[in-house]
């Protein structure tokens, strides 16, 4: 398990900078909830953490390795995001094996990877359907599968249930509980809803025009919200 610490964090898109010196320091396993309105930056901080974008300056840093410059697949990181983007001509197995494949991970260790995750995930009766053959929330838990399969230092999720009705939210929200509980990984989590925000994290992180305004304790930040966005937020 490692820890994820990200100090002076910038990022500029030409002149315009979104990201103004973001630090955060997650722990070993911990579950931290990145909340703030839309365009505050939340999709480009994940994006550089997965390094997916390029850091303007600061550092990110996976336990004690510095990995500003490595690239996204050496990172050991695992990315869920709002759309799935299931392989719609593949099987769930397929769909979440592909990756180990075009890594040369060879069959037998596929296969046990992929018993380990469907148990798991309770996706077993799943695993020879399409993805088109699946409800909202099973399509979610085998995106997850897929994330999952690769055991990685780190997951992180991009609003990954605001495309699900209330129901299945409040199912996959108890669902990620319970999986954060049983593998244990750091995790860092976008969401737009109050109720993920403060029952899934050990802290949350408020963003706002692209700075940390508070990175505290659930309860603290429902005592005293730094700013109106999280004020509403919290109800
Ligand atoms: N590739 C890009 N080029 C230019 N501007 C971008 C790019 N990606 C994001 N932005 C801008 O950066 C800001 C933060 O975007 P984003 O990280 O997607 O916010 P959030 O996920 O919090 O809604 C927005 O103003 C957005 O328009
Ligand atoms: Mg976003």
């Amino acid at each position: 398990m490692s820890s994820l610490t990200i100090r002076n964090l910038r990022k500029n898109f030409g002149a315009v900078e979104v990201l103004k010196g973001i630090n955060i320091e997650a722990k070993a396993g911990e579950f931290i909830a990145l909340v703030g309105p839309s365009g505050c930056g939340k999709s480009t901080l994940l994006a550089m953490i997965a390094g997916l974008e390029t850091v303007s300056s600061g550092e990110i840093r996976i336990g004690e390795r510095l990995v500003n410059s490595v690239a996204p697949k050496d990172r050991d990181i695992a990315m869920v995001f709002q759309s799935y983007a299931l392989y719609p001509t593949m099987t769930v197995r397929e769909n979440i094996t592909f990756g180990m494949e075009s890594r040369g991970v060879p069959k037998p260790q596929r296969d046990e990877a992929v018993k380990r995750v469907a148990a798991l995930l309770q996706i077993e009766p799943l695993l020879n359907r399409k993805p088109g053959q699946l409800s909202g929330g099973q399509r979610q838990r085998v995106a997850m599968g897929r994330a999952l399969v690769r055991d990685p230092k780190l997951f992180l999720f991009d609003e990954p249930l605001s495309n699900l009705d209330a129901k299945l939210r409040v199912d996959m929200r108890t669902e990620i509980k319970k999986l954060h509980h049983r593998v244990g990984k750091t995790t860092i989590y976008v969401t737009h809803d109050q109720v993920e925000a403060m029952t899934l994290a050990s802290r949350i992180a408020v963003m706002h025009q692209g700075q940390v305004q508070q990175f505290d304790e659930p309860q603290a930040v429902y005592d005293r919200p730094a700013n109106m966005f999280v004020a509403g937020f919290m109800g």
